[in-house]
């Protein structure tokens, strides 16, 4: 492997397990709210801010020339041409429940293109990991998709928005889409959903309004476990739409997604 990228991994594999037994071992019992963002139901706990704090920190001084941005707010430019896209927690909402499915997800992109992915999720005790071009893995376990199946027995995983009237629209595309698979799944991480396509627990995943953070890493490892991922019909995954699923999948799934107009909202 190019030893910059084995380098990244091995920094992001550290930051990830530091965080995650941080957010595992130190969550409070009457953890609370801290603030919130774009809406009144877009929280971060403090257990966010220790993490995103917990990883800059240890990025910055093993990585001191490398830009971050963080979703809560971490944001440098850096001189190095590596960028670190960060989510101390995706799935917050889970957390601060206490349920399960949450994870830290974290990429690193070379010039741009995310080139390392991790997503740890402790409670699940598993880590997924990525590098472009040398596969996916959980552990020593290779990841695969499941072989796609007809669009009418498809399990597919999607989110939600924490706008109301995007939720609106998203509620309308599912009622028209429900109907049509196998069934839906509603984890509460994109991070993870997105690995659940790479192991084959989901069928395929999509959802509208994801950023950066949510997605950057969890589409690296789908894509390095033979996943198709994109957003609009030619348009790569972001913040408009990003879907992902194997390839006889993804075709199907993306143009009825591009028919019912998912990226309205
Ligand atoms: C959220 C989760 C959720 C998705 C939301 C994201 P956060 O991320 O990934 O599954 O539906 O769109 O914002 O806020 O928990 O980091």
């Amino acid at each position: 492997m190019n030893p910059l990228k084995a380098e990244l991994l091995s920094v992001a594999l550290e930051a990830a397990a530091r965080a995650g037994a941080l957010l595992r071992d130190g969550r409070p019992d009457d953890l609370g709210v801290a603030a919130t963002k774009t809406s009144p139901i877009d929280v971060v706990t403090e257990m966010d801010l220790a993490a995103e704090k917990l990883i800059t920190d240890f990025l910055a001084e093993r990585r001191p020339a490398d830009g971050v941005l963080g979703e809560e707010g971490a944001s440098t430019a850096g001189t190095s041409g590596v960028r670190w896209v960060v989510d101390p927690i995706d799935g917050t909402v889970n957390y601060l429940y206490g349920l399960p499915s949450w994870a830290v997800s974290i990429a690193a992109e070379i010039d741009g293109e995310t080139a390392v992915g991790v997503v740890a999720a402790p409670v699940r005790g598993e880590t997924y990991r990525a590098v472009r071009g040398e596969g996916a893995f959980a552990g020593d376990r290779p990841l695969r998709v499941r072989p796609a199946p007809a669009f009418g027995q498809a399990l597919i995983g999607t989110g939600f928005g924490y706008l109301t009237e995007r939720r609106a629209a998203q509620a309308e595309v599912l009622r028209a889409l429900l109907p049509e698979v196998r069934d839906i799944r509603r984890g509460g991480s994109a991070a993870i959903d997105l690995c659940d396509v790479a192991c084959g627990r989901l069928d395929g995943y999509y959802e509208r309004g994801l950023n950066p953070w949510d997605y950057a890493a969890g589409a690296l490892i789908a894509q390095e476990a033979g996943a198709l991922t994109g957003g609009r019909p030619g348009d790569p995954a972001s913040g408009e739409l990003t879907v992902a699923a194997p390839p006889g999948l993804f075709e199907p799934l993306q143009a009825r997604l591009e028919e019912l107009g998912a990226w309205r909202g």
